[in-house]
């Protein structure tokens, strides 16, 4: 095992971190098995967060990694611009075939960002195909993540991801975010807040229907601190776009590959987009890869159109799309989910998940628990003088204690490896329990 730490951490310039704190007290991972990292110093630490929210069946699982070791000695790359691969068309048909009905046409990405900025480049190259080139306006949502591309943090609604990074995309408008004072404190979906979906006919009735490309919205919002729908939000979301003809875009870069009891959470929902957007569960985050399954008519309507140029329909692709080592680990982690049965298993871990989380509420600091599927938040009250300042503690203090959580700002976020038992739940709960505690 690699244990060694290295002498030199200056030239690694790391991303979303703060690399002057880091870089004075590292926090090496040296290896990862099943539900559990090692430090580099040989400590086990716990994995609260499934990496980030994308190991989800758990590290190191031998079939993925046999399925990689093979297909980089037996095929290691191969365009995919004018060229194929057999693992490419494998692993389209499969990730099919657990999309919500009708959603089958895959294009490849390598992240959710890119998965993101393919998405809106579709939408925009749909209406355009179909003799509607004016709509070109996109609607995110206020505290949306949408990953980093200068699309994604557009249409996003997370202030700091866009603050220092100019104007971004023109014509892009946002809904309210769902946050509701009512909620606190809820189990599952909430019961306030629908009517917020309404907002959008406002949006509508400002812009004009026939300016507007695509909705995007994470179903279920992660990074921002774990936002779960209210009852009825997505519906009403739906039917609008639907009245409207306006394309829907679920972001499930987080909510999909079982996170939340299902394939997606359209599935959990029952609520089915016009495009999807994956990445991080593909793979089981072994190998880098994002997906976006289009519906059918929005396929049909760019390739079966005649194009500004012959011959090539979009004008779209990344030299690594359908990696073949992605494609490889890509087929195996279904084909774990499918045989080990992880979505199902997460959806009947979710009262256990449930209950171990509320049990923290009255503790110091809580002020709001929100949890679905493999999926929780706890939102501590900031420090006044130092909002941020208290998560950094707990995350801090609960990797001494052997448990790695994430935060957002004040919120702890946690959403484990769908391979969790009963009793590791019990010991992310009661290190928070302690942790929280001890808090300042
Ligand atoms: C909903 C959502 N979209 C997009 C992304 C960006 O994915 P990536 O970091 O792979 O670019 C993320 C990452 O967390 C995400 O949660």
């Amino acid at each position: 095992m690699a244990t060694h730490a290295p002498n030199d951490l200056a030239n690694w310039w790391m991303p979303f971190t703060d690399n002057r704190y880091f870089k004075s007290n590292p926090r090496l991972l040296a290896a990862a098995r099943d539900m559990h990292y090692t430090t580099a110093d040989g400590r086990r630490i716990l994995d609260g967060t499934a990496g980030l929210w994308c190991v989800n069946a758990g590290h190191g699982r031998e079939p993925i990694v046999k399925a990689i070791q093979q297909q980089a000695a037996t095929l290691d790359f191969a365009p995919t611009f004018q060229l194929g691969h057999p693992l490419a068309f494998q692993l389209a048909a499969k990730l099919a075939g657990i999309m919500p009905e009708g959603l089958d046409r895959i294009f490849f990405t390598n992240s959710g960002s890119e998965s993101v900025d393919t998405a809106l480049k579709i939408a925009l190259a749909y209406w355009r195909a179909r003799g509607q080139g004016q709509r070109t306006r996109l609607i995110g949502r206020e505290r949306g993540y949408h990953g980093v591309g200068f699309g994604g943090i557009s249409v996003g609604g997370i202030l700091a991801n866009r603050r220092v990074f100019g104007p971004g995309l023109p014509g892009v408008d946002h809904l309210p975010h769902t946050h509701d004072a009512r909620n606190l404190f809820t189990r599952g979906q909430p019961a306030h807040g629908a009517e917020l979906a309404d907002r959008l006919e406002a949006l509508i009735a400002l812009h004009g229907a026939d300016t507007i490309a695509a909705v995007i919205v994470e179903p279920l919002a992660g990074s921002t601190g774990v936002l779960v729908p209210p009852q009825g939000y997505l519906e009403r979301l739906r039917a609008i776009t639907a009245q409207h003809g306006i394309l829907l875009i679920f972001d499930e870069v987080i909510s999909g590959f079982g996170r939340l009891g299902a394939a997606t959470a359209a599935e959990r929902f029952g609520v089915t987009p016009d495009l999807i957007c994956l990445a991080k569960g593909l793979t089981n985050a072994a190998v880098p890869m994002g997906a976006v399954a289009a519906a059918r008519h929005v396929h049909d309507a760019i390739v079966d159109a005649p194009g500004d140029v012959p011959g090539i329909e979009l004008f779209h692709g990344y030299t690594y799309s359908a990696h073949a080592l992605a494609c490889a680990a890509g087929i195996a982690s279904l084909d774990v989910y499918a045989s080990e049965g992880l979505f199902a298993r997460a959806r009947s871990l979710e009262d256990t998940w449930a209950e171990a989380i509320h049990s923290l509420a009255g503790l110091p600091h809580v002020v709001d628990i929100r949890n679905f599927g493999l999926v929780a938040a706890i939102e501590l009250a900031p420090r006044p003088d130092a909002p941020g300042v208290r998560g950094q503690a707990i995350f801090r203090a609960l990797f001494d204690a052997g448990v790695l959580i994430r935060v957002s700002g004040d919120t702890i976020a946690l959403s484990p490896p769908l391979i969790i038992s009963p009793a590791q739940i019990d010991e992310i709960r009661s290190a928070l329990d302690a942790g929280l505690r001890q808090l300042a």
